[in-house]
């Protein structure tokens, strides 16, 4: 008795030491939902949730009754008798068990397709490791960052340029993989403002933890303001210093990969920085989007994300400052 009363102690201590650290606050919760997809979604793993507690303790329960029967003599056969018992136990109740589910599942429109009427389409490409976002029809394409208006359905085009990754809002919306050759589609809705942080959620390489998202839903008003904003070409640098680090940004190899509208960088490869400053990670959500690590990301990009396409670029003081001086101007 002494030697399972401490398994069970060693065991209770395993789960809670386990749950505690899924304890992380801010983390995405799929079941503290802000959309009414993930509220499906939330209220499906629920009714999951309880039906496995009550299989499972009515499976428990009947263990227990013919585990304290053994032995004795009196032996009474179960209610229904022996076939009828395996026949309502083993066949009619996972049956109807699995159909509940089955319906909850089906009627759940967090599993459904989207209907086809959405105002607004955004595609999002996944690469290794970021996302490209795309506003179709708006002329916007920007990293990392998806701007939407709250309250409204909007939908998502999912594709990949590599690898199969795997666009996870928990918050707003269930998973759906990004497949090489193949276009996805699925529609978001946030309830109120706020910054839903997403996931990759398929590996898909060294970097798979460290692809990151925000989703950044804002009243129509402000989305409104946002959009007129990064439909804007980079602005005409005034200061000299800017100037610079334009032409730095040239002269280097920063110009084969990404894209500055407005300027005749046209890079595809790497996310376009038309509005860099305006975002607030670097890396899909690695780092804050500062000077510093600005200035590390281009220096050393390969020690603060190993793996990435992006090379070192070796640059003097006074060339590297300039270059940031201009990436901090686009806004
Ligand atoms: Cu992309 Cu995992």
């Amino acid at each position: 008795v002494r030697r399972t009363r401490r398994g069970l102690l060693f065991l209770v201590a395993a789960l809670g030491l386990l749950l505690w650290g899924c304890d992380t606050a801010g983390a995405p919760n799929a079941l503290d939902p802000s959309g009414p997809a993930a509220r499906d979604l939330a209220f499906l793993w629920w009714v999951m949730l309880v039906l496995g507690l009550a299989v499972t303790v009515l499976v428990l329960v009947l263990l227990g009754i013919s585990l304290l029967r053994r032995g004795r003599e009196e032996d009474r056969p179960p209610p229904l008798g022996t076939t009828g018992f395996i026949v309502a136990g083993g066949v009619v109740l996972p049956v109807v068990v699995g159909v509940v589910l089955m319906v909850f599942t089906v009627g759940s429109s967090g599993v459904n397709r989207p209907a086809g009427d959405e105002e607004l389409t955004i595609e999002v490409v996944g690469h290794k490791w970021w996302w490209e976002v795309r506003y179709r029809g708006l002329d916007i394409v920007t990293a990392n960052e998806i701007h939407v208006p709250v309250g409204e359905p909007v939908r998502l085009e999912l594709r990949s340029e590599d690898v199969i990754h795997s666009f996870w809002v928990p918050e707003l919306q269930g998973k759906m993989d990004m497949t090489p050759g193949r276009e996805d589609a699925m529609v978001i809705e946030a309830d109120r403002p706020g910054t839903y942080r997403g996931q990759c959620a398929e590996y898909c390489g060294l970097q798979h933890a460290r692809m990151a998202m925000l989703v950044i839903a804002q009243e129509r008003d402000e989305f409104d303001r946002w959009v007129a904003g990064q439909q804007e070409p980079a602005p005409e640098p005034e200061l000299a210093t800017l100037r610079l680090g334009r032409e730095v940004f040239m002269s280097s190899s920063c110009v084969y990969c990404h894209a500055i509208q407005g300027t005749p960088a046209r890079g595809v490869l790497g996310p376009d920085l038309t509005h860099l400053a305006s975002r607030q990670t670097l890396g899909a959500g690695q780092f804050p989007n500062d000077r510093g690590h600005l200035a590390g990301w281009i220096v050393d990009p390969q020690s603060m994300k190993p793996g990435n396409l992006m090379p070192a670029t070796f640059l003097e003081g006074e060339q590297l400052q300039a270059l940031l001086d201009y990436l901090e101007s686009l806004e």
